[in-house]
């Protein structure tokens, strides 16, 4: 693993514009359980009842679903902290490699530990919206309704009905964060993929735009990719499915242990080579 961290800096130190796509996996050592995995959320819940369709068919039942979850723990973004993971990448930053973050993550942690340029993928669980007027409403000013009896809590503004802002299964990416996120994949030389198991899309598809530039996003009227060939650098506990396909190769570890290694070894490499 040592000459992978050296690789990973070496790879970083050269490049112009860095990416981090993460998943849930970046979070599980802030005590947020990741949903694949062993002890995951889908082996608790039924990812079924987060089809969107679901939602709009029962929104009472979705909000207590989700009341449930906070008080078993299982969705506690308010009080989880980053870790060395997030504050990993937020350091990246600081050292002007990273670009950007795109996190398929709901919890804000990235933007808790200091990252600036935060793409949510999917949606943030800090905020509820109208499904009518599209009126965005802070977590707590929905507990607030719902402490006062409302469930599923309603808009002020015209009555319709909020559902939490993340993205639900059948339910399509936020038009800004799908064409920015494209965009940075593109511009990627390289894009480090971290804690997720890459199977759920459009998110999966990233590393295969930055690597290739091409995937079904290809054939669409976005401009043709600048580059093509980024450097795809997993960090993860397990083989996902870009090992060996997409990914140039796989440091596999805990993130919070892993990212904080490539910044140390790319410290070491600047003292010696010079900053950029
Ligand atoms: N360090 C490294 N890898 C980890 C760690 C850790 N501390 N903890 C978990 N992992 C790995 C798991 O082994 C797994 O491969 O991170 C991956 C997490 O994968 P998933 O649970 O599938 O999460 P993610 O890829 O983010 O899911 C994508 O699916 O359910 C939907 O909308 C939800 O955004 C989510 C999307």
């Amino acid at each position: 693993m040592k000459n992978l961290i050296k690789r990973a800096a070496w790879d970083i130190y050269g490049a112009q514009h860095v990416v981090a796509l993460t998943g849930a996996g970046v979070s599980t050592e802030s005590g947020i359980p990741d949903f694949r995995s062993p002890g995951g959320l889908w082996e608790k819940y039924d990812p079924m009842e987060f089809m969107y369709e679901r939602f709009i068919a029962n929104p009472k039942r979705i909000w207590e679903m989700s009341l449930k979850m906070k008080r078993e723990g299982d969705l506690d973004m308010a009080e989880a902290m980053p870790n060395q993971a997030h504050l990993a990448l937020s350091e990246l930053e600081a050292m002007g490699y990273l670009k950007c973050v795109i996190t398929q993550n709901v919890d804000n942690l990235h933007q808790k530990a200091g990252s600036s340029d935060v793409i949510e993928f999917h949606g943030s669980l800090l905020w509820g919206r109208c499904i009518g007027c599209g009126r965005r409403y802070p977590s707590d000013a929905i507990d607030d309704k719902i402490d006062a009896g409302q469930l599923p809590p309603l808009c002020g503004q015209c009555g319709g009905i909020l559902k939490p802002d993340a993205v639900f299964f059948g339910e399509p990416i936020p038009p800004q964060a799908l064409q920015r996120s494209i965009s940075e994949a593109r511009r990627a030389d390289v894009m480090i993929v971290a804690g997720t198991s890459a199977v759920v899309y459009p998110a999966a598809e990233l590393p295969f735009i930055a690597k290739r530039g091409g995937g079904f996003f290809s054939t669409s009227v976005i401009e043709p990719s600048p580059n093509v060939g980024a450097i795809v650098i997993e960090v993860n506990d397990e083989p996902t499915q870009l090992t060996g396909k997409v990914s140039d190769y796989l440091i596999l570890g805990k993130v919070g242990t892993v990212l904080p290694e490539i910044i140390a070894q790319l410290r070491e490499l600047e003292r010696e080579k010079g900053t950029k």
